[in-house]
């Protein structure tokens, strides 16, 4: 099954529980992008915002953490909120122990891979992970375009997760809509983060339904 995950960095930030209000019945989780300025040239979303959204909303809060020390923000992004803790392979982290950091919450735990990484760089950690999220745009930024060159590597983490891990989920982010959508799913991903498609448009609950149609 699809699952949609709308990326609120397109959000209105002025109004952010009305976008997020506007997806709340159609998505399946919030894909929440959190950035530190070093890991990438951007900063963005911090604790204090994920602990309002949680406040204020049921949806299952997906944390994507583009932080340099994700170790020492695990506990912070619990207690806020997150359901989902999202950490990137490259960081400077030892990822065995910042997976059992967030399963010692009870949370759910994922690593993300930068379009340079390659699929087999999470081949190790495949068997204590809840998801994978293959990077389809360089992370930092919403609105960029969709990198085809990563279906690849999503087929790879597909047949690791065949192999050892099958009810593990697959994301991708970065430059989704219907058409990109649709291949990546061709490709193996089962979950997908759309920013500028859903919140850019016209009707953002519309959008998800699109998505969840695929
Ligand atoms: C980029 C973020 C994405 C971003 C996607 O670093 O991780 O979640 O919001 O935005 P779109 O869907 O506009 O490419
Ligand atoms: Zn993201």
């Amino acid at each position: 099954m699809i699952k949609v995950s709308p990326s609120i960095l397109a959000a209105d930030f002025a109004h952010l529980m009305r976008d997020i209000q506007k997806v709340e019945h159609s998505a399946a989780m919030l894909h929440i992008d959190v950035m530190d300025g070093h890991f990438v040239p951007n900063i963005s979303i911090g604790v204090p915002v994920v602990e309002s959204i949680n406040q204020n909303t049921d949806l299952f809060l997906d944390i994507h953490l583009m932080i340099e020390r994700p170790q020492d923000y695990v506990e912070a992004f619990v207690k806020a909120g997150g359901d989902l803790i999202c950490f990137h392979l490259e960081a400077d982290c030892d990822p065995k122990e910042v997976i059992e950091t967030i399963h010692s919450f009870g949370k759910k735990a994922a690593v993300a891979l930068k379009p340079g990484t390659p699929a087999a760089a999470v081949k190790p950690y495949i068997k204590d992970l809840d998801m994978v999220l293959v990077m389809t745009v360089e992370p930092g930024f919403g609105g960029q375009s969709f990198l085809p060159q990563m279906m690849e590597k999503v087929s790879a983490v597909r047949s690791y997760a065949e192999e050892l891990n099958p009810s593990m989920d697959i994301q991708v982010d970065g430059g989704i809509n219907e058409q990109t959508a649709k291949t990546a799913v061709q490709a193996g991903a089962n979950v997908l983060v759309a920013g500028s498609f859903v919140f850019r448009s016209e009707d953002p609950e519309e959008c998800v339904r699109k998505l969840n149609r695929l």
